[in-house]
């Protein structure tokens, strides 16, 4: 678990720093005051930044430069940070704490948080375009992915499910529908992302959506079973979100253990899943397991 805590730590320490010179590299560029220090709130704080250590773990395990990560890194974190500011939206889950501190609408306001989730979305896929590392066939595939998972096959589709089916609880198939697209796929994304200027892409690609998947599914089911179990100081959100919403949860549909069963059974999964691919990555293989355990 250390070394597991000390290499999340240089990644998170590493799309930090990148962040940070990308926003500064705004104001290079004209960008109202507000919306740039409302950006910087959103986006340079103390996020566990989980989809980047995907994009540089499978990229460092299949032996890609790091700078070639950097920049699908921060856009897969900026499309995350982007969904995470409309999400707590007054017209969304009506929160007030994120990440340990009042939500973007409530530092500053409704009209702002909406508009730096439009900046946070538009500036990934320009980071990304911009990019002087990756060549412009590898910027096209990743276009194609981070736009898939961020839309409304995606991120954006699971969300609307999220919410139109508030009080009104799915059966287990469209509740993992639900999971996979709002949070699975940009899960997925990231580790397509880190892979997807390798050689070995082609190949593995698959057996890597499985994989991405199976976390994904396991990383949300951990997170509405937080939602019960953790506290608000830990979680830096509030706990209790979404029982107060009567939102659809896993703990909701199968009870508590039991979705600490399926939890384990997705981590198992995944776990098989990564060792089949042709280059290990014991910082994988910890994450795997992290996922199922986290309490944040
Ligand atoms: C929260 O994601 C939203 C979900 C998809 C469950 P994280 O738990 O990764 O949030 P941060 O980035 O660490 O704040
Ligand atoms: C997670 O939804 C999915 C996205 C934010 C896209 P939640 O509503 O469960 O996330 P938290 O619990 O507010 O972080
Ligand atoms: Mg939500
Ligand atoms: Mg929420
Ligand atoms: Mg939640």
């Amino acid at each position: 678990m250390n070394l597991l805590h000390a290499q999340l730590r240089i990644y998170q320490e590493r799309i930090n720093h990148y962040l940070e010179e990308k926003l500064a590299d705004l104001s290079a560029r004209y960008c109202p005051e507000k919306l740039a220090q409302a950006l910087a709130y959103a986006t340079l704080d103390q996020g566990k930044r989980l989809r980047p250590a995907l994009v540089y773990a499978i990229g460092e395990a299949l032996e890609l430069p790091v700078e070639q990560l950097h920049a699908p890194a921060a856009a897969i974190e900026l499309i995350h940070c982007y969904s995470l500011v409309h999400d707590d939206l007054p017209a969304m889950d009506d929160d007030h704490l994120r990440r340990g501190k009042p939500t973007t609408h409530i530092q500053f306001d409704e009209a702002t948080a909406i508009l730096v989730g439009d900046a946070q979305q538009s500036l990934a896929f320009q980071i990304l375009a911009e990019d002087p590392q990756i060549s412009d066939s590898a910027k096209i595939e990743m276009v194609k992915i981070l736009a898939h998972a961020a839309g409304p096959s995606g991120m954006v589709g699971g969300q609307q499910i999220d919410m139109d089916c508030a009080g009104n609880l799915p059966d287990q198939q469209a509740l993992q529908q639900m999971h996979l697209m709002k949070t699975g796929a940009l899960i997925e994304a990231a580790l397509l992302l880190g892979a997807c200027q390798t050689p070995q892409y082609p190949q593995i690609k698959a057996l890597l959506s499985q994989y991405a998947q199976a976390i994904g599914l396991a990383f949300q089911v951990q997170d509405d079973i937080l939602d019960i179990e953790s506290t608000t100081e830990t979680l830096g959100k509030p706990q209790g979100s979404d029982l107060n919403a009567d939102k659809s949860t896993y703990p909701k549909l199968l009870g508590l253990a039991q979705s600490k069963q399926l939890r384990d059974q997705l981590i198992a999964q995944a776990l098989e899943r990564l060792q089949q691919l042709p280059s290990q990555s014991s910082f994988l293989e910890a994450l795997t397991h992290y996922i199922g355990q986290r309490d944040k």
